[in-house]
């Protein structure tokens, strides 16, 4: 397991808990590939609202996903998500009507099926840091490398208001923990990390060494 090509890091955790920031560095440190989950289902919702989809109209929305094209690729170590050609842009994906519907999209089990079938094929062609809501829980299972960053939910609001960013995280953390299609849980061999008073360099530190301790 010391052969990074084959390394399965999977990071889960609520909205704004820093997964993201740490899953990048992470992978950097590793020289493997950083993938969001989290934006491939951004993507998809971006693409339903630009389509003019009502997001609480299953039907609509399974109709577009049966048409549309996606391409999971890479940029510098970085997933990248193009969509019937257009490549998604952060802000594009970042931006507000997509924070308040990409709960509803991503509660949708076929939609979630097709994506996490997205998400495994990236591990079928090298190491990943993998960050998003059921990683360790659903995607990758059997990896043993799981961990769970959190933060209280004031701290997660701080954040994201300190970052510029209006985002509905209370609203989305209802739905992504509370529905029926893979919740938001911590896998029971998950290494949990409370971010709450940690720098982000504290916490890739610690996750550096479980994962050596582990491999
Ligand atoms: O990580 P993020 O905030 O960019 O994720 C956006 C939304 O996508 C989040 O509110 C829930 C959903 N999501 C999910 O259901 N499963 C994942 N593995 C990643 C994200």
């Amino acid at each position: 397991m010391n052969d990074e090509s084959t390394k399965i890091v999977a990071i889960d955790g609520p909205a704004a808990s820093g997964k993201s920031t740490v899953a990048r560095q992470v992978a950097q440190e590793l020289g493997i590939v950083f993938v969001s989950s989290g934006e491939m289902y951004r993507a998809f919702t971006w693409w339903v609202l630009e389509n003019d989809v009502d997001p609480t109209d299953k039907n609509s929305v399974l109709e577009l996903l049966k048409s549309t094209k996606f391409i999971c690729g890479k940029s510098e170590n970085k997933s990248t998500i193009t969509i019937d050609g257009k490549l998604l842009t952060r802000a594009e994906m970042a931006s507000e009507p997509v924070n308040q519907n990409v709960s509803v999209i991503a509660a949708i089990p076929e939609v979630r099926a097709r994506l996490v079938a997205e998400q495994r094929a990236y591990a079928e062609k090298s190491g990943v840091v993998m960050e998003g809501r059921d990683i360790g829980s659903v995607v990758f299972p059997d990896t043993p490398l799981k961990f769970y960053i959190d933060a209280s939910p004031e701290v997660r609001q701080q954040r994201r208001a300190a970052e510029g960013i209006e985002d509905s995280i209370a609203n989305r953390d209802k739905i992504d923990s509370n529905r029926k299609a893979s919740p938001l849980v911590i896998p029971e061999d998950a290494v949990v990390v409370d971010s709450s008073y940690m720098t982000a360099e504290e916490v890739v530190g610690e996750v550096l060494r479980e994962i050596r301790a582990r491999t």
